[in-house]
């Protein structure tokens, strides 16, 4: 068998659960084995949740590249690692076998050595969904330095306060990227990024839309001459090689940026040998991958999903992993059929975001196309309602392919509640159960743990876990206690998620949505003081909140009440312009949908905001806004209520 470690039936996943929870050590110890360690390590776990430390495989010795490319090459090196679909379908597909990723991640690792970075460094990636992408986060990896990637939606502003708390002092980046319709000009976004920042050494650019960019002598750096010139250094007489560096399994493998409930955005930080372990395992058994199938994941590896279900989940396991520059719906809506015929995909990994949006131009876009080869659906990122479930079900899976709901988290690392691919029960709309090795508990608001059930017969409460799993993050980059009061500070000895949740009688989960304010729009992760932080940067902008509301392709849209003093103008304008300014300070993503101008906010005599009522006004409810009567002045509700758009 391929996957030793392939949970092949119900038996055997309650059997492995089962073993993972009573002997830790010798489950996790077992499916190390798998793995290629220069140095096997001298404990399996340490850890304890109270600072919090963590450590898996702790003294063992790695390097993740060679998991992913080096030991892959006697058997596949002539299979395709990466197939690349560009952003216009008119132009040439590029597939980039294990053979040529070898070549490609040894010769950028060379680059980056010679332009000075060394281990430990952070190295800031800033890219489109190019192959390039992954030669960079890999050679990164490959010598050791730090890589965090950021989405290419996040403004300058956003950018520079990521390369400040990271203190990066190289930039990947290209002159511009295509999505859909419309070219991102990257280079010039990183262009004002750094103005004034002064450890930024070297900035390396890939050339992809050709837009006229400025390249600074002694900074920036063309990676096309860079990469032609290490070509030479790493290919000797037709032998390639760049030694990889020997890492600890608790070394930083990267560093990600996400969102939380207060302003500032937090630097998840992933090490090398428990993230290999956990999204290799994780994408072995959820999605029952196996050996040449084309893995589908419509994910940007700006965020996580990408990183480990693009990059290292499906490279570390051999796999056939296609990566897609553009967007689901252009030129039109048939794209992600279009490019499933044509590559013939068996696993499609996809946001319920993407789902409805499709579901929306009907059946038209998939007629006529062969989606034969698809065996395995997937869904990440939100709840998925059960509408979408049965679209997907019904018209792309043609009722033949499980869907797995996978649950997880930038900090889990990898998929940590969720069905196994025909191997355990699907139920729409929930996660199901938990992968071996994760041990949910569901708690009050008090963290004692929920047992009695609802009328319903569901209990229901705060998700938090009681153990660490191998991709557990590690720490918020340069500031520990922030990790340990975000994470492991809500509820003594254990991990608290900010879901909530509930439990069916078979043991399933479903997850119900933030308990935190936190927003999930599109599946992609907006603190509400983010972007009250950034309306409150506008000019006439007195103060705002920020709540979310049912969003039909969204899920969930961005609701921003917002006291304005300014010079009264033209409303509609002034609503543009506080958008351009969310999108200056944070990005297009962050824009707020509704922005409703009013005089107060309903604030507690100690001056809180009280987001509840906020929320239930913009979810459409006013009728039962619950106990106002601890408001400093309750009139403000009824006009709030009178102006709601
Ligand atoms: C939050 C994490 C995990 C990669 C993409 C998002 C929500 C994620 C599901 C799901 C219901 C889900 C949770 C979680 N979420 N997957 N299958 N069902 N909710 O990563 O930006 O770190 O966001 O996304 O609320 O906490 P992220």
């Amino acid at each position: 068998m391929a996957y030793p470690y392939q949970i092949a039936s119900l038996l055997q996943y309650h059997e492995f659960y089962k073993k993972s929870v009573e002997d830790p050590e010798g489950f996790w110890g077992e499916v190390a084995e798998n793995f290629q360690w220069r140095r096997k390590w001298d404990s399996v776990i340490n850890w304890n949740f109270k600072e919090p430390k963590i450590e898996w495989f702790k003294g063992a010795k790695l390097n993740i590249t060679e998991n992913c490319i080096d030991r892959h090459l006697p058997a596949k090196a002539g299979e395709p690692a990466i197939i690349w679909e560009p952003n216009n379908p008119e132009e040439r597909t590029r597939v980039v076998t294990y053979a040529r990723l070898h070549k490609r991640v040894c010769q950028f690792a060379q680059v980056l050595k010679n332009n000075g970075v060394k281990k430990g460094d952070r190295v800031c990636i800033y890219m489109g969904m190019v192959p390039e992408l992954a030669y960079a986060v890999l050679g990164c990896a490959r010598i050791g330095a730090i890589h965090s990637v950021i989405f290419g939606g996040f403004s300058a502003q956003s950018i520079a306060d990521r390369l400040e708390d990271a203190q990066a002092t190289f930039i990947v980046t290209c002159d511009g990227a295509y999505r859909g319709n419309k070219d991102i000009p990257l280079k010039s976004v990183i262009d004002d990024a750094l103005i004034g920042n002064k450890i930024v050494k070297k900035v390396i650019v890939y050339t992809r839309t050709r837009t006229p960019v400025s390249m600074i002598k002694g900074r920036d750096v063309w990676w096309e001459d860079e990469m032609e010139y290490a070509e030479t250094q790493v290919e000797k007489e037709g032998v390639v090689s760049f030694p990889a560096e020997e890492m600890d399994a608790e070394d930083p493998l990267f560093i990600l940026y996400t969102s939380g409930s207060t302003g500032k955005p937090k630097g998840v930080v992933h090490t090398c040998g428990g993230y290999m372990v956990w999204t290799n395992y994780t994408f072995v058994n959820v999605f029952q991958y196996k050996p040449g199938d084309v893995h589908f994941c419509t994910a940007d590896i700006g965020w996580i999903t990408g990183h480990s279900y693009i990059v290292y989940g499906p490279l570390s396991a051999g796999a056939t992993s296609l990566m897609f520059e553009g967007i689901p719906t252009w030129p039109d809506a048939g794209r992600f059929w279009e490019i499933t015929e044509k590559h013939k995909v068996n696993i499609l990994y996809t946001a319920p975001t993407a789902i409805r949006s499709l579901m929306g131009f009907g059946e038209q876009p998939i007629q006529g196309k062969d989606i034969s080869s698809l065996n395995t659906l997937g869904t990440v990122g939100e709840p998925i309602n059960e509408e979408a479930w049965h679209w997907y079900d019904e018209h792309i899976g043609k009722k033949t392919c499980p869907i797995v709901d996978t649950w997880w988290q930038t900090e889990t690392g990898g998929i940590l509640i969720s069905n196994l691919a025909g191997v355990t029960l699907s139920k729409p709309g929930w996660a199901t159960l938990p992968l071996p090795g994760v041990q949910p508990v569901i708690v009050d608001e008090n963290g004692k743990e929920v047992t009695e059930k609802d009328e319903d017969g569901m209990i229901k409460g705060n998700l938090c876990i009681k153990a660490p799993w191998p991709g557990i993050l590690r720490t918020t980059y340069g500031d520990h206690e922030r990790c340990r009061l975000n994470y492991f500070a809500t509820y003594e000895n254990l991990y608290f998620t900010g879901d909530g949740c509930m439990k069916d009688e078979d043991g399933n989960y479903r997850i119900t949505g933030r308990v935190d304010d936190v927003l999930n729009v599109s599946g992609h992760r907006i603190g509400t003081a983010e972007v009250e932080n950034a309306i409150n940067m506008h000019t006439g902008v007195v103060e705002s909140a920020v709540v979310g509301y049912p969003h039909d392709i969204k899920g969930q849209g961005i609701y921003a009440y917002v006291i304005y003093n300014g010079r009264m103008q033209d409303m509609d304008q002034i609503r543009k312009d506080v958008n351009q300014t969310v999108s200056r300070i944070i990005g297009p993503i962050a824009k707020p949908d509704k922005i409703q101008f009013v005089s107060g906010l309903p604030k507690t005599r100690s001056g809180k905001i009280m987001r509840r009522i906020l929320r239930k006004i913009a979810e459409g409810e006013v009728s039962n806004l619950g106990d106002t009567s601890t408001l400093l002045d309750p009139a403000v509700v009824d006009e709030i209520k009178n102006g709601k758009i």
